[in-house]
């Protein structure tokens, strides 16, 4: 399908616009060339494999078929495809470079020798998506072969591998050789990406880190140009995720900073706070050990799922701690991520404008109306390296009468953790029902990095005594 409305003169895009109604001829679209229901799940090899390609001497953390393969296995066999996560997704350093007669891209032949159209067929037969990396400059961040000049044949070429997600990088856009560019570049490069993907013969969801490299004020960025003309789904607004605590929390505060203008999408896109730390043992002098705490990856996963970001597990799945494998499995907190509002949450509490206090900035209230406004997440969460005190209590507006609220970290996820007082397995929290609407949140002693995530339900007839039925 021609995307005829990217990059042209808006005097012509309205003239397009009503000759296409008059005509009553499909003109096509910029906007995505898939409809995303929902966050992209699934497996992304950067995070913990980076840009491995010695595959003798290592051979087990190196960027070739078998990583792929193997890691396909392990998502299936570990019960996490069955939750969600069915993308197994190549990042960067996987190409060989054109075909010097095609230009065709051509991947690695020692490290991918069956070819990349085998890879997809595999993952399509176990009922899993084939994801692949590219860059809209001339080469990749890794230094490999980029896209530009080359967006249609490399988009068709994709397409024939059975390619369902491409991550398009932004490194070298403006020349060969600075990573810094102007805005103007960044959307050419892009919309060339997307024009190239509408006329593929396959569709593909088009996965752009173009907001990550033009700064840090999200109230700045283009998002509906992101969307409507260059036809990305989702992106990348923020610097490169690391197996730290500090640099997960480093990715919240700028959520919780930024976090209306975050909010501020074209509906059906989704913004990304970039992989799952969770499980990942890079970093740590004991293979298999993890980096971060239970607590710190329970709260990764926590808000990923409340702002709506892609969940890419970063860790090596074929080895992973099995106590972090079950976070990723948490299917209710899943089911927050996967709602079909497509909604980012709201930020209740803790984020900007807010006192210039540690204890405050650190304590965070984070809430999103679940489809069918029967339920509502809320999440609070203690990000800093103090303990909260007893003295933060906030009581919370929400959309209807309470019915019983469920702790989706806790052991019992039947127990009514709103009405018992106690705020969940623990007594962290006091959460309770004040006021027909209003829930109040008691913080008493909050450990650090630790959070609580409740769905509220509500009951379905708000009518006089009826309140007797959950929905
Ligand atoms: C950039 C991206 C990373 C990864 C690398 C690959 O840094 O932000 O996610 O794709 O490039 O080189």
């Amino acid at each position: 399908m021609l995307c005829t409305c990217c990059a042209v003169h808006s005097n012509v895009r309205l003239w397009i616009f009503i000759s296409s109604i008059l005509l009553l001829v499909e003109s096509g679209s910029c906007v995505p060339v898939v409809d995303l229901k929902s966050p992209p799940m699934g497996f992304m090899s950067w995070e913990r494999f980076r840009c491995t390609t010695d595959c003798e001497n290592h051979p087990n953390d190196c960027i070739n078929e078998e990583l792929f393969r193997s890691t396909a296995e392990a998502l299936l066999d570990q019960g996490l495809a069955a939750v969600g996560y069915t993308q197994v997704s190549i990042d960067d350093c996987w190409s060989a470079g054109r075909d010097p007669v095609t230009h065709r891209l051509v991947p690695d032949p020692r490290r991918f020798p069956s070819g990349m159209k085998a890879l997809g067929n595999f993952l399509h037969d176990r009922n899993l998506t084939f994801g692949i990396y590219t860059d809209a400059g001339s080469k990749t961040c890794g230094g490999y072969a980029g896209s530009m000049g080359y967006q249609e044949l490399d988009a068709q070429t994709f397409a024939d591998w059975g390619v369902d997600f491409v991550k398009v990088d932004g490194c070298y856009i403006y020349n060969n050789t600075t990573h810094h560019t102007i805005h103007a570049d960044y959307e050419a490069a892009f919309t060339a990406m997307g024009r190239a993907f509408h006329k593929a013969s396959r569709k593909m969801v088009m996965s752009c880190d173009w907001p990550c490299y033009t700064g840090r004020n999200e109230s700045a960025k283009p998002f509906e140009t992101m969307y409507h003309e260059a036809g990305c789904n989702t992106w990348r607004n923020f610097a490169d995720i690391d197996n730290r605590w500090n640099n997960v929390h480093h990715t919240i505060r700028h959520w919780a900073t930024h976090w209306k203008a975050l909010q501020a999408i074209p509906d059906g896109s989704f913004n990304s706070a970039d992989m799952l730390v969770v499980g990942d043992d890079r970093y740590s002098p004991v293979p298999g050990q993890t980096i971060l705490t239970i607590d710190q990856a329970r709260l990764q996963l926590t808000f990923w799922a409340l702002i709506t970001s892609p969940l890419f597990i970063g860790a090596d799945v074929r080895n992973i701690n099995p106590a972090y494998r079950d976070i990723l499995l948490n299917k209710h907190v899943i089911a927050i991520n996967q709602d079909e509002s497509r909604k980012q949450a709201s930020c209740l509490v803790g984020c900007h404008p807010r006192p210039h206090n540690a204890t405050a900035d650190d304590f965070q209230v984070w809430g999103k109306p679940m489809k069918g406004g029967h339920s509502h997440a809320v999440a609070f969460f203690n990000v800093g390296s103090n303990t909260v005190a007893s003295s933060i209590q906030v009581d919370l507006p929400l959309d209807g009468i309470v019915a019983r609220c469920v702790d989706l970290w806790s052991n019992d996820p039947e127990e009514d953790v709103c009405n018992s007082g106690q705020g969940g397995t623990t007594s962290d929290w006091d959460i309770r029902p004040v006021r027909p609407g209003v829930l109040r949140i008691r913080a008493l002693q909050v450990a650090t990095t630790s959070q609580r995530l409740v769905r509220v339900d509500y009951y379905c007839d708000q009518e006089g005594d009826h309140q007797v039925a959950l929905c």
